[in-house]
């Protein structure tokens, strides 16, 4: 894309590692419960090749590790072979637009019912402190905690999906370290209560966080990996008496892999909806971390820009304008009018419906 003086901030290049992206506009990671018995659908396909530009980084929504990885219904897997070849026809129409595509791999934890689990089993966790039952309308069981000699076969699972999202045709991963699930609950002080090396102090709770990423980068190489952190949020009742610290030692304790990115969640974005006034700011660990920042949360065309000119942040990603904005790039080099998004089509199972349904410009 040629720029000039017009160009905004978002529309700018930017080369994070070896990819040459186009712009600045991230699709964000984004759950949408339509990969029915966790295999990835060929629905996907119009999804993620409507949002996909040359040049442009998408996220695929958040992909289990294991079969006792999920939390939600229908959400897609990478452990089986059958999930690699199902998520090859997508990865290949995103790439066939010229589109960078990265799979974010994950572990709910205890957000997890029993019917979710193998046999009915309970979720596993930092903790056996389970959310709140009833919290957010479901019936969450309460987890087991993992025993410390277990922690090494759950980093093996998140290194064995990363090497099968490049055999997938991934161009890397990002590790979900954010939004109170598994990673968060072990390095969220409100969470993890453990009293072995995974717990108490600050660098223990964030060992089980750095172990996945190092068993990650040894296999695909810390040039296709990224990961998402939220230390200032406290989504599913996971937070921190000391986000500051928290954000600020993991970005620069990632330092030592050699990651291409590092996509952090706005203090601002306290429930997950609904933006808020806050002293604190990603700043510190954009200042710290030596590879890419990507900041998310509640950004809209204006403060993306500001984001980007300010040096802020490298990248933008958004989440709810690019689900009903599929041309959302389009849009904002226009500074044409948005398509509002409708909360309630979010998580429905519909192959269409609230998914590849939401119209482009003329
Ligand atoms: C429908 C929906 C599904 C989401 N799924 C995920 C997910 O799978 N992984 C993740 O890290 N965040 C997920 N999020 C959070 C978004 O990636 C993003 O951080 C959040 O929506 C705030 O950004 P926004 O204000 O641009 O929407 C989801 C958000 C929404 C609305």
């Amino acid at each position: 894309m040629a720029t000039n003086s017009s160009t905004i901030p978002l529309l700018t290049p930017y080369k994070m590692g070896e990819f040459n992206l186009s712009h600045r506009i991230v699709l964000a990671p984004l759950t949408r419960n339509r990969s029915y018995g966790n295999v990835p659908q060929p629905h996907a396909i119009l999804y993620y090749s409507q949002r996909t530009t040359k040049g442009g980084l998408l996220i695929a929504e958040a992909t289990g590790v294991s079969d006792t990885a999920q939390g939600y219904p229908e959400t897609p897997g990478i452990w089986s072979k059958e999930q690699v070849e199902a998520w090859k026809p997508i990865v290949d129409a995103v790439h066939e637009k010229g589109g960078v595509f990265f799979c974010q791999i994950w572990h709910v934890g205890r957000v997890s019912t029993y019917a979710l689990q193998p046999n009915g089993q309970a979720p596993i966790s930092s903790t056996d402190k389970g959310c709140t039952p009833g919290f957010e309308g479901v019936d969450w069981a309460p987890p087991r905690r993992l025993r410390t000699d277990e922690i090494p076969g759950i980093v093996n699972d998140f290194r064995l999906a990363a090497r099968n999202a490049i055999e997938a045709g991934f161009d890397g991963v990002e590790i979900h370290g954010a939004h109170g699930y598994l990673i968060d609950q072990f390095m969220k002080d409100k969470v993890n209560d453990r009293t072995d090396e995974y717990g108490g102090s600050l660098e223990n709770r964030c060992r089980f966080a750095l172990e996945v990423v190092e068993a990650v980068v040894k296999e695909i190489g810390g040039d296709r990996v990224g990961i998402r952190l939220s230390p200032f949020v406290d989504y599913m009742e996971s937070g921190d008496s000391n986000p500051d610290a928290l954000g600020l030692y993991m970005a620069n304790a990632l330092n030592r892999f050699g990651i291409l990115y590092l996509h952090a969640i706005e203090p601002r974005m306290v429930k997950i909806w609904d933006r808020y006034e806050t002293p604190h700011s990603l700043l510190p660990m954009r200042k710290a971390f030596k590879g890419s920042l990507i900041a998310a949360g509640g950004y809209n065309r204006d403060d993306g820009n500001k984001a980007v000119a300010e040096d802020y942040a490298d990248l933008v990603a958004f989440g709810r304008l690019f689900l009903a904005n599929p041309d959302l790039p389009k849009r904002f080099e226009l500074n044409a009018p948005l398509n509002k998004y409708n909360r309630s089509t979010f998580y429905i199972p519909d192959p269409v419906v609230g998914y590849t349904d939401y119209p482009f410009l003329d």
